[in-house]
C-alpha cells in the first residue's frame, strides 16, 4: 500500500527545488498533486513528467503574497479533487543580506509578505476546508533559520521563526479535530533557491556540517512524506530538523 493513495496533496511553490521534489514523492507514493506556483513559472514540464507517474495532477497559480490568489488556488483544488487532504506550505524566497540597522524596510515588508503572511493565507484557508472535511494534514516548510539566526538574513529569520510559531498554533488549537500541523526546518538544500551563491560560501557551509555536504530536495521529500502520511499520526506541532548534523 502506498504511503498517500488518492490523497490530494496541495504544494506551494511546487514548480522548483523542495516544493517540486516533493510533488514526485506524493506522486510516487499514490497521491493526486496540486503544483501551486506563480502564474510565470514554466510548469508544463513538471505536470507532464508527475503525469507519467500514473497519478492526476494540474498546475494552479497563485501568488501565496495575495490573498484572493491563495483562496482562488484552494478552491480549485478542491472543485478539480472534491477535497484536500494534505497541504504543504513550501513557496519562500531567500535573501536580503542586511546589518539590522541598514535593513530597508521594503525587502524587509517583501519577504515577510511571501514567506510568513502569505503561509498564514494559506494556512487560514486550508483550514477552512480540513474542517468542512473533518481532518488534514499540514506541513510547513520553516528553516534551520527558524530557529537560530542565520547572520545577516534578518527578515528571513524573522519569517521562519514565525512559521514555527504558527505550526505550534496548528497543532494545539487544532489537534483535537483530526488536523496535524508540522514544520520542517532544512539548512541549506541543493536547489535553485542558492543559484547565486558563490564556490567559496558554498564549501563553507559544506563544512559546516558533520555530513560535509549540502541536502538534497530528495531528502526533505522523503521527511515531508513521513509528515504528510498516518506514519506520523502522533507527530503534531514538531520542527523536524534536516541539518546533516550541524545543530548538533
Ligand atoms: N534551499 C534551501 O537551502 C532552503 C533551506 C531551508 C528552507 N528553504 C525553504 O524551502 C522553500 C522552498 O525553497 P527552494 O530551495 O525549493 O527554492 P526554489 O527557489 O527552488 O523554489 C521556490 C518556489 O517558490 C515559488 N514562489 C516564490 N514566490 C512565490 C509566491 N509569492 N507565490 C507562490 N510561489 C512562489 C517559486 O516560483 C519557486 O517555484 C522556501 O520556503 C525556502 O525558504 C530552503
Amino acid at each position: 500500500m502506498k504511503k498517500l493513495e488518492n490523497k490530494v496533496v496541495f504544494i506551494t511553490g511546487g514548480n522548483s527545488g523542495i516544493g517540486r521534489a516533493c510533488a514526485f514523492e506524493s506522486a510516487r507514493e499514490g497521491a493526486k498533486v496540486v503544483i501551486a506556483d506563480l502564474a510565470s513559472a514554466d510548469h508544463q514540464g513538471t505536470i507532464n513528467e508527475i503525469k507519467l507517474l500514473g497519478t492526476e495532477c494540474f498546475f494552479v497559480a497563485i501568488d501565496v503574497a495575495k490573498v484572493e490568489s491563495v483562496k482562488n488556488a484552494i478552491n480549485t483544488t478542491v472543485a478539480e479533487f472534491g477535497r484536500l487532504d494534505v497541504a504543504l506550505n513550501n513557496a519562500g524566497i531567500g535573501g536580503p543580506y542586511s546589518e539590522i540597522h541598514d535593513m530597508d524596510e521594503q525587502e524587509w515588508d517583501k519577504i515577510i509578505q511571501i514567506n510568513l503572511t502569505g503561509q498564514f493565507y494559506c494556512i487560514k484557508y486550508e483550514l477552512q476546508q480540513f474542517l468542512k472535511q473533518g481532518g488534514g494534514v499540514i506541513v510547513n516548510m520553516s528553516s534551520l533559520a527558524g530557529l537560530k539566526a542565520e547572520h545577516g538574513l534578518v527578515p528571513y529569520t524573522a519569517a521562519k521563526h514565525g512559521v514555527l510559531g504558527i505550526t505550534k498554533n496548528i497543532a494545539v488549537q487544532y489537534g483535537s479535530q483530526n488536523i496535524r500541523g508540522n514544520a520542517i526546518c532544512p539548512y541549506y538544500i541543493d536547489t535553485p533557491l542558492l543559484k547565486s551563491v558563490s564556490e567559496d560560501i558554498r564549501h563553507a557551509w559544506e563544512a559546516a556540517t558533520p555530513i560535509k555536504r549540502l541536502g538534497q530536495p530528495e531528502e526533505v521529500a522523503k521527511a515531508f512524506i513521513y509528515l504528510a502520511c498516518d506514519d506520523s499520526s502522533y507527530c503534531n506541532g514538531t520542527q523536524l530538523i534536516l541539518d546533516g548534523g550541524l545543530m548538533c
